[in-house]
């Protein structure tokens, strides 16, 4: 079964066009150096409109076969940033561990990153994932998450992601 994984770029000005999107092709291009099983990225670049996140989340995972969506942006304190709040909508269960760890290698590289309020959860047979919208971020985020994704994935009854060992060792606990 070939992983698709969706890319999501939640901006306003991405989505208009005011400057280019970074984080999604970031993302994209991340994954490529370091998934070594067959994957292909359905990616997304959305405004800050809290139903269209949701319907978006929903149609990756539903429609498109997602076992992995993975947003930029939007997790901030302002006014328009919502995307931890349609992660949550259309989640069965919060895994609050992914943002503990983010926030907190994050925060040995910028104080603001406690304003981050990136989280994930699993919708159906999918984990969803908030980094936020700093490009730079998003190596920094997935270094510290990566390693427990594939093994969350088997959890999830998805495809077998496989990683390239010298940037990104999977661990899987042996079973008893
Ligand atoms: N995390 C990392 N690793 N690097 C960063 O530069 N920026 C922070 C934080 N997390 C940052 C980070 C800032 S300034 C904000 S406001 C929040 O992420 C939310 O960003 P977002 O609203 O673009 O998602």
């Amino acid at each position: 079964m070939i992983a698709r994984i969706g890319i999501v770029t939640i901006s306003d000005r991405a989505s208009r066009g005011d400057y280019e999107d970074r984080g999604g092709p970031a993302i994209r291009e991340y994954l490529s150096e370091v998934l070594t099983s067959d994957w292909e990225p359905v990616a997304r670049v959305i405004p800050d409109e809290q139903p269209l996140v949701e319907q978006t989340l929903r149609e990756l995972v539903d429609d498109q076969g997602c076992s992995l969506v993975i947003t930029t942006g939007g997790t901030g304190p302002a006014a328009r940033d919502i995307t931890p709040e349609a992660t949550e909508a259309v989640c069965e269960k919060m895994m609050p561990g992914f943002g503990e760890l983010m926030r907190k290698v994050s925060l040995e590289k910028v104080p603001t990153a406690i304003l981050s309020r990136q989280t994930a959860g699993i919708r159906g047979k999918a984990l969803l994932l908030n980094l936020p919208g700093q490009p730079k971020a998003i190596a920094e985020c997935l270094d510290a998450v990566f390693p427990a994704i594939p093994y969350c994935i088997d959890l999830l009854e998805g495809p077998y992601l496989t990683t390239n060992e010298d940037r990104i060792q999977a661990f899987r606990p042996k079973r008893k």
